[in-house]
């Protein structure tokens, strides 16, 4: 496995795979990688014969609720994890590689409405934080495929389209989420949470499945069932930000006649803002 800091370094490997025929997996992460971040890269193995996974803690899409020093950084753990799972690549750079006025896309970055809703509502600028930085490293790697994780749906859906409106020819790759024995999603910001909000935290993911099942049986029109949903979390002890009831694939509000459905939620429990979805199939 080797560790490249520049993008002149990233480029030199790959326009040498590129030359020997190679297919490269692109794994985008903020590190402190955990068992949800290594099922991406597991998957990655599937989809091509070179991974390059990139490290960098994109400051564009943190807040002031989030403090972007306190984001957990553990570069030793993570790079022994990925030698562990036989990634080729890591690519490490800091914010001035990334943000240099050459690694900025050459083409005028679309304009997504999705960026502002959901998620995007409660945290403004996140998304563009985000679009801005895959943009970015999708022009620096230049992959084949690309794989991001269920569990940052709205994430997932924003990229689809970021690669549809920017014309790339990238293979995006969706992987379901990896969860605790308890259903808790896997999450870096599972560590912000102490050992009372711990054992409260995997109810969020029990709820998303009730109302999976409140779903299935059409006992209430979507609205009832998402406010019903938002106070048993609040009797619970989190302060939900939202849980939705969408179409899978625009996250329009769905409807009855709606095939493929995503129920997602946000909700705090102390200091942590947990997100969760399932995806259910209307037969
Ligand atoms: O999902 C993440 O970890 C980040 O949002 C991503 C895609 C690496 C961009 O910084």
């Amino acid at each position: 496995m080797q560790t490249v800091a520049t993008v002149a370094a990233l480029r030199k490997l790959i326009d040498l795979w590129r030359k020997q025929d190679e297919r490269i997996v692109l794994v985008p992460t903020m590190g402190n990688l955990h068992a949800g971040h290594l099922a991406l890269i597991r998957h990655a193995h599937s989809c091509g014969s070179k991974i390059v996974c990139t490290i960098f803690v994109n400051s564009l899409q943190f807040d002031r609720k989030e403090d972007l020093a306190a984001y957990p950084r553990t570069p030793d753990e993570d790079l022994k994890a990925l030698e562990r799972e036989q990634t080729d690549l890591v690519f490490m750079p800091s914010h001035e590689e990334v943000y240099c006025e050459q690694n900025r896309i050459k083409k005028s970055m679309p304009d997504n409405p999705l960026n502002q809703q959901l998620c995007g509502a409660y945290r403004p600028g996140f998304f563009d934080g985000v679009v801005e930085v895959v943009a970015r490293l999708f022009y620096m790697t230049d992959p084949d495929v690309a794989v991001f994780g269920e569990k940052d749906y709205q994430q997932l859906v924003i990229i689809k389209q970021l690669v549809k409106d920017l014309d790339m020819a990238i293979q995006i790759e969706q992987v379901s989420t990896e969860r605790e024995k308890d259903g808790l999603a896997f999450s870096s910001r599972n560590g912000y949470l102490d050992r009372r909000e711990r054992a409260i935290a995997p109810q969020l993911y029990g709820e998303l499945r009730r109302v999976e099942h409140q779903v299935k049986k059409a006992q209430h029109t979507f609205a009832v069932l998402e406010s019903q949903a938002v106070e048993r979390l609040q009797q619970a002890g989190f302060r939900p930000d939202y849980v939705a009831i969408r179409d899978a694939a625009t996250l329009e509000p769905a409807s009855n006649e709606t095939r493929q459905i995503a129920i997602l939620a946000a909700a705090w429990l102390g200091k942590a803002r947990l997100i969760d979805n399932v995806l259910v199939s209307m037969a």
